[in-house]
């Protein structure tokens, strides 16, 4: 799966911490960020693969789980760290569910918003890995 939970540096301290990332921490320039917050707990988000767009997810407060699938295998991963990561390279049909209250994901994209980048059709995603 071309996918991968990378522990990112925390700094801690008594005043709190910090966790960072630097570019060498991912296989792309990072050209935008965006987040989703306020996210009712029976909301599922995401239901799309990207084909050229590798994107990386940081649950920054709160938890929620991702359904990762590349046509073969599928696999859940928690994200309930600020201080991890996930990688999803392009060609990964991703889900997005199980949102704790309060929960914030953070995702920085290798690209602009082109929604031509997003295959949101399960079907149409399955012949674009077969082919
Ligand atoms: P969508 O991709 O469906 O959200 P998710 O996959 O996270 O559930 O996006 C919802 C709407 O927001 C859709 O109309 C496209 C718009 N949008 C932008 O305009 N720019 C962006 O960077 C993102 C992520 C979404």
């Amino acid at each position: 799966m071309e996918v991968q939970l990378i522990d990112l540096p925390k700094i801690e301290d008594r005043r709190g911490n910090i966790s960072v990332i630097e570019k060498e921490c991912l296989p792309y320039e990072i050209k935008r960020v965006y987040y989703l917050y306020d996210v009712p707990s029976d909301a599922y988000r995401g239901g799309h693969a990207h084909k050229d767009q590798k994107e990386f997810l940081i649950a920054l407060s709160g938890s929620f789980e991702v359904l990762l699938d590349n046509g073969v295998d599928k696999e859940i991963v928690m994200l309930n760290k600020p201080f991890q990561g996930l990688l999803i390279l392009n060609g990964i049909w991703r889900e997005l569910k199980n949102f704790s209250s309060g929960s914030v994901c953070l995702v920085l994209s290798s690209d602009v918003y082109i929604e031509n980048d997003y295959i949101r059709n399960y079907n149409e995603f399955l012949n674009f890995v077969k082919s």
